[in-house]
């Protein structure tokens, strides 16, 4: 019976076509290590850790916290994330920090007495924050795997915080987009309401002194010390649910990666409460027997394959996948190659499946731009690739003075009624329901790639909804259309959730033709209001072991290496 299955496997793998041969390298490329986050701040913080000996895992904290300050946007201490990483060795893990619910939260606290959701009650302000987790992240990933002193790890961006931050145009117009709904919820008077100039330094100062007592009294100064009750207080007074309790309760959990094989190559990836690792699975696992490489980039038959399997992907996504310690999810029946076989009978090239013909599978037993995800490979070869998020861009807009920061509106990615779109129009279902101190189903994908067994690529995204399908372009981009780690990150991209049943496309890259054929055989493509999807930054390890950046065009995005 082995035998008959090695037979059959062995002569699977080999009818399986090969993937492209790696192009040659178009980004920025170092010997030791690298990088690649939306900052060059940030990444060089990154680069100075690990050149005083620390680990990825050292360059993560210095890192995260650093685009806390550089990227205030999505960089943070008071949302959450997920990092993804990957030893010298070959071990790998999951370290979930994302935001819970507070403990007050019940399944209808966003609806009125009609049962209808309140426009804005989950995104804009107090009411919208959940139970943030960066903090909590940090210290944990120090606890089990890093090697400077935490004190060590936080100077650099207190430094940054007290000698400012450099204003970019792209900065400038972030703030800009927000500056009236910061205004709404914070007032007139806060720092990142001012009106700045390119080339001014935005300098910040509360945050230093916030950033300066949790080196000095560790990770319980923001869940159980002076920051905590600041928080709590400053919360309350504007009608948020979070007590210190919700504080005291929270911890990061370290949790098992989804593993999934593609031709040969080995992905690991978020496992829920992130919907990205399953998503991306079940994508790859659709097209896997279609040969996409055979296509050419952006055609005809390549779009419609991909958004076929995301349509379906997602339909799985959105009624099965939420919190592991509070709902049971199939998980890998639902990465299963025979149920995504199945799943596919229906595809055609000629033809869109409309969503409303597309259900949830039958297994027994899912536009903002303001994420942000950061890509590291260090000098002894351990790689670590995390996606932290306030939200929206900046959050719930709400802006502590004295704290010196924003809170996230994480709460907006709970489904706030079964059955009603969230800020990204995802429709969710029951299994992501608000539940008090439930995580919120996230799609947030950081991911690293081995090829033939080692490390090969490090990557990940911001854009909401549209990560898991931008981290699997930026993946099919390389493998198989034969592109170097920044073309893959710079082609034009798009991205189809099910519901609504849309094909989202980039504003620059894709002609007015190719969108008149899509539509014409039914795929309802549409140019995006934003004109990008995702800011993927990742690392590609080279044949010779050397590293090359994709650092996203898009934004400030930057590739340090050394
Ligand atoms: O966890 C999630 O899926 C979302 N809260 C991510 C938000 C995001 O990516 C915002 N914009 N780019």
């Amino acid at each position: 019976m082995r035998f008959f299955c090695r037979v059959l496997c062995f002569s699977v793998f080999l009818s399986l076509p090969a993937l492209a041969e790696l192009a040659k390298p178009t980004g920025l490329i170092s010997e030791k290590a690298m990088v690649v986050s939306a900052r060059r701040e940030a990444s060089q913080i990154g680069i100075d850790i690990l050149k005083r000996g620390g680990t990825a895992f050292d360059a993560m904290i210095a890192t995260e916290v650093a685009l806390a300050v550089a990227y205030p946007s999505a960089g943070n201490i008071s949302g959450g994330g997920f990092a993804v990483y990957r030893k010298a060795n070959g071990e790998t893990g999951a370290l979930d920090y994302r935001e819970k619910a507070p403990i007050a939260a019940h399944r209808d606290m966003y609806l009125d007495e009609q049962g209808k959701v309140i426009a804005g009650l989950s995104r804009l302000g107090a009411k919208s924050v959940g139970v943030p987790g960066t903090i909590a992240g940090i210290f944990a990933m120090h606890k089990k795997l890093g090697t400077l002193p935490m004190k060590e790890l936080l100077q650099p961006a207190i430094d940054l915080a007290n000698s400012g931050v450099l204003v970019t145009p792209y900065f400038k117009h972030s703030l800009e987009r927000v500056r009236s709904s910061i205004e709404k919820v914070s007032g007139t008077d806060t720092l990142l309401t001012k009106e700045y100039e390119v080339g001014d330094k935005v300098v910040f100062s509360a945050l230093a002194d916030t950033l300066s007592r949790i080196a000095k009294n560790g990770r319980d100064e923001f869940y159980k010390g002076k920051t905590a009750k600041m928080m709590v207080e400053f919360l309350q007074s504007r009608g948020g649910y979070i007590t210190l309790e919700d504080l005291e309760k929270y911890q990061a959990v370290w949790r098992k990666p989804v593993t999934y094989q593609y031709k040969n190559l080995t992905l690991t990836s978020m496992s829920p409460p992130s919907s990205g690792g399953v998503t991306i699975a079940q994508i790859l696992g659709m097209i896997e027997p279609y040969n996409i490489g055979q296509f050419e980039h952006n055609s005809m038959p390549m779009i419609s394959l991909l958004v076929e399997a995301e349509r379906r992907a997602y339909a799985d996504r959105n009624y099965y996948l939420g919190d592991p310690d509070f709902v049971d999810m199939p998980l890998q029946k639902l990465m299963d190659k025979a149920y995504l076989a199945k799943r596919m009978k229906t595809f055609s090239y000629d033809k869109a499946t409309p969503s409303s013909e597309v259900a949830r599978g039958n297994v027994q037993v899912y536009e903002s731009m303001e994420t942000t995800h950061y890509s590291i490979v260090d000098q002894f070869g351990n790689a670590v690739a995390v996606t932290t998020t306030l939200n929206a861009s900046y959050g719930s807009k709400l802006f502590s003075k004295k704290l010196g920061f924003l809170f996230n509106n994480q709460m907006d990615d709970f489904s706030a009624k079964p059955g009603e779109p969230n800020m990204y129009g995802l429709v969710g279902g029951e299994a992501n329901s608000i539940d008090a101190e439930k995580r919120m189903l996230s799609s947030m994908s950081p991911t690293i790639v081995e090829k033939d067994g080692k490390l090969s690529m490090v990557v990940g995204t911001p854009g909401g909804s549209t990560i898991i399908t931008s981290v699997t372009q930026a993946i099919l981009n390389v493998y198989e259309f034969g592109m170097s780690m920044q073309t893959a990150v710079d082609k034009p991209r798009f991205h189809h959730q099910w519901l609504p049943d849309l094909v989202l496309m980039e504003q620059k890259g894709f002609d007015d033709g190719l969108l008149k054929q899509l539509r014409a055989k039914g795929w309802n493509a549409k140019k995006g209001q934003l004109p990008v999807i995702g800011k993927v930054d990742a690392i590609l390890v080279l044949p010779d072991g050397s590293l090359e950046g994709g650092a996203d065009y898009r934004g400030d995005d930057s590739a340090v290496g050394w």
